[in-house]
């Protein structure tokens, strides 16, 4: 019997105000989200054909649209239904979405004011994750050498296209042969991952650090925070030291693509006291309700 071939991967692209052909989905050289990483991005998840608390990456976007000082002008509905249109036009039940605005083309100098006209672009992709036996055993997080930089320094709550921190974070996790990095801030206490937020399960308590110590206001972790109160934990936001993941009944990561993903080992010494290569109760239990919580706040399309 022949296998049933697997689905080719797609990707499909908006630029501005239309679903282009992806050799035509191409920036000027001249932009400064190019030049300088200058604008904003959002990770986005479809699932069951609906998208994902989109009026909450929205509202994401145009808080730190204003903190960059970028106009919209396509406005929040023009985002949006670029999103749900370019996510039609992909046609598959599940997928990622890239989203993002640039300053558009300027002057090779720093100075945004001569870019009048921000790109919007939208992608759609076939998502990619990790294998679900990985996602079952949980990821081995290392402890990045790199801190996240304070709110006065890069605000790790504007999710910018200037990802450096994050891109040296993980680059040096898989060169330790890791999965992710942990990064702290400045005082030594843990911020996030580089491309998600930590979570730890103390008894009851769900707990994951504040924003104010450096992390990204995620989606997921919301959510998470959310359905912890709706499942009978107790979600807590607390500054949180390397010593609280080890010393955790259990550790997770949450972010838009991938969720909900336990975490084994943290430099090499194991977190949790859950049963090896399955994801403890609690993380379970939030894993087992998150498809219901993301039909109830997708938007179909
Ligand atoms: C640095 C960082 N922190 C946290 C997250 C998780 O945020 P969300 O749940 O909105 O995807 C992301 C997602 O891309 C991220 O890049």
């Amino acid at each position: 019997m022949t296998p049933t071939p697997e689905p080719t991967p797609r990707r499909t692209f908006w630029i501005d105000d239309r679903v282009v052909d992806e050799r035509d989905a191409v920036l000027p050289v001249l932009d400064h989200g190019l030049l300088y990483g200058d604008g904003l991005f959002e990770g986005i998840r479809i699932c069951e054909r609906r998208v994902f608390r989109l009026g909450d990456h929205l509202k994401r976007l145009s808080v730190g649209a204003k903190a960059i000082g970028l106009h919209l002008p396509w406005g929040l509905d023009g985002i949006s239904k670029a999103v749900l249109e370019t996510a039609r036009v992909h046609d598959r039940d599940d997928a990622y979405v890239r989203l993002l605005v640039t300053r558009g083309v300027g002057a090779l100098g720093v100075d945004p004011s001569g870019c009048v006209e921000p790109r919007l672009v939208c992608i759609v992709a076939d998502i990619q994750m990790y294998p679900a036996e990985k996602r079952a055993r949980g990821l081995a997080l290392v402890t990045s050498s790199l801190r996240r930089p304070a709110a006065g320094v890069l605000d790790p709550a504007v999710k910018s296209l200037n990802y450096m921190n994050s891109v040296l974070a993980k680059r040096e996790a898989r060169a330790r042969g890791a999965d992710e990095a942990l990064l702290l801030n400045a005082q030594g206490q843990i911020a996030e991952a580089s491309g998600a937020n930590v979570f730890a399960v103390q008894g009851d308590e769900v707990v994951t650090p504040p924003a104010t110590d450096g992390a990204l206001p995620g989606i997921t972790r919301r959510s998470v925070l959310e359905l912890a109160a709706q499942l009978g934990y107790r979600p807590c936001e607390r500054t949180l030291g390397r010593v609280d993941l080890w010393g955790a009944d259990e550790v997770f990561l949450t972010g838009s693509g991938a969720r909900i993903v336990p975490i084994a080992t943290l430099d090499g010494e194991r977190v949790g006291t859950q049963v090896r290569d399955r994801p403890g109760p609690v993380t379970q239990a939030l894993l087992d309700a998150y498809p219901a919580h993301a039909r109830e706040h997708g938007t179909p399309f």
